[in-house]
């Protein structure tokens, strides 16, 4: 093995985790899958065999496995705050799932142990910030092609929410990827929120609310729309339109093919977003393990970015609850992110 390569152990072998373990022992350069784990053992087994790894026994295991160089953490949500904190203590570069924390009390103490160790060492896995799409947008609004944005219009569907339908859920596991994209987008935080519940669909349960309308309005003023919709059923979709002083850009899709056959033209739509967003996927551990090898510096979003859209989520479930206006303020951002 080319003893720059960065190996790689993975904790989570769920949907996200066994594509990121595939992809990193398969389409990423530089890397290896050296380790596996998850509670549910027959799945860690499978991918295990499948690329080549071992599978340890705990998450603690692979955290100190001295053979283990790297770790993705692609564990349940409230997981991740912990497993975080042990490899910080370590001293492990982790590629750490979406969201930081479900509590901004995890997400804080998480931050404050990174700031402790003086490095980065997580990238949270935003990985929208590496979509070809995303990525164009960000260039065409750097360069000033539409002028000023003004209002940013997204729309994010699933054909079914992947944990169960929770409305608070939808906010700080689903919306927090527009929450994040928002803010790299147009590179400034959010200084409020509102959100709205109307008709629910037919897959939601009593007590919850889908779609929903969400609103930021960032500390400049521009307008933050999310369309968010666990249940849409027909399929998975991401949208974005920035209106601009001077045009407007609209995020296209360039992972679809128009297909046309007897008196019929349309398009594929995914099931998941491994279809819409693979390409991102693979570019963002990519960035990851070459910056590992020190070919770049930190990439991708930081902690203080998870911090930052822990707050915003946070405060947007405030929203739902009261049916008021929530007010957004960050603390002082620490020099390490800076
Ligand atoms: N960036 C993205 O677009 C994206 C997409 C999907 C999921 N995610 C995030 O990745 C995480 C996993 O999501 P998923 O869809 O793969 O879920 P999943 O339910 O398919 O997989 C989670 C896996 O974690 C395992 N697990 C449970 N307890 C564990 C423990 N103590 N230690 C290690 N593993 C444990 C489960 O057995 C399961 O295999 C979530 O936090 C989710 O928010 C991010």
């Amino acid at each position: 093995m080319d003893p720059m390569t960065i190996r790689v152990g993975v904790i989570g072998t769920g949907n996200i985790g066994t594509a990121h373990a595939r992809s990193l022992a398969r389409e990423v350069s530089g890397s290896s899958v050296v380790a596996v784990f998850d509670v549910a053992r027959e799945r860690a087994e499978e991918v295990a065999s499948d690329i080549g790894a071992r599978v340890l026994p705990t998450a603690q295991a692979v955290i100190e496995a001295d053979n283990v160089d790297a770790v993705v953490i692609a564990s349940p949500d409230h997981l991740h705050a912990e497993q975080a904190l042990a490899g910080l203590a370590a001293g492990k570069p982790m590629m750490l799932e979406k969201p930081l924390a479900p509590t901004l009390e995890q997400a804080r103490e998480v931050m404050d142990a990174e700031v402790a160790v003086g490095k980065r060492l997580i990238m949270l896995g935003f990985m929208r910030r590496f979509d070809p799409g995303y990525m164009a947008m960000k260039r065409s609004l750097t360069d000033g092609a539409v002028g000023e944005a003004l209002v940013v219009h997204n729309v994010h569907r699933n054909a079914y929410a992947p944990y169960g339908l929770d409305s608070a859920l939808s906010l700080t596991n689903s919306a927090v990827h527009e929450v994040d994209i928002n803010r790299w987008l147009l590179g400034e935080d959010y200084s409020w929120v509102q959100v709205l519940s109307g008709k629910p669909g037919p897959d939601v349960p009593a007590g919850q609310q889908d779609p929903l309308l969400i609103t930021f309005r960032t500390t400049s003023g521009v307008l933050v729309t999310i369309e968010m919709f666990m249940t849409a059923r027909y399929g998975y979709e991401v949208t974005c339109q920035v209106v601009g002083s001077d045009g407007i850009l609209d995020m296209g899709d360039g992972t679809f093919v128009t297909r046309t056959t007897s008196r019929l033209r349309g398009q594929d739509i995914p099931e998941l977003w491994l279809g819409r967003f693979g390409e991102a996927y693979r570019s963002e551990l990519q960035a990851w393990i070459d910056s590992i090898r020190g070919e770049s510096g930190p990439v991708g979003a930081s902690t203080w970015d998870g911090y930052a859209a822990a707050v915003s989520s946070l405060a947007a479930i405030d929203a739902l609850t009261s049916n008021e206006a929530v007010g957004i303020e960050l603390p002082h951002r620490p020099a390490l992110y800076i």
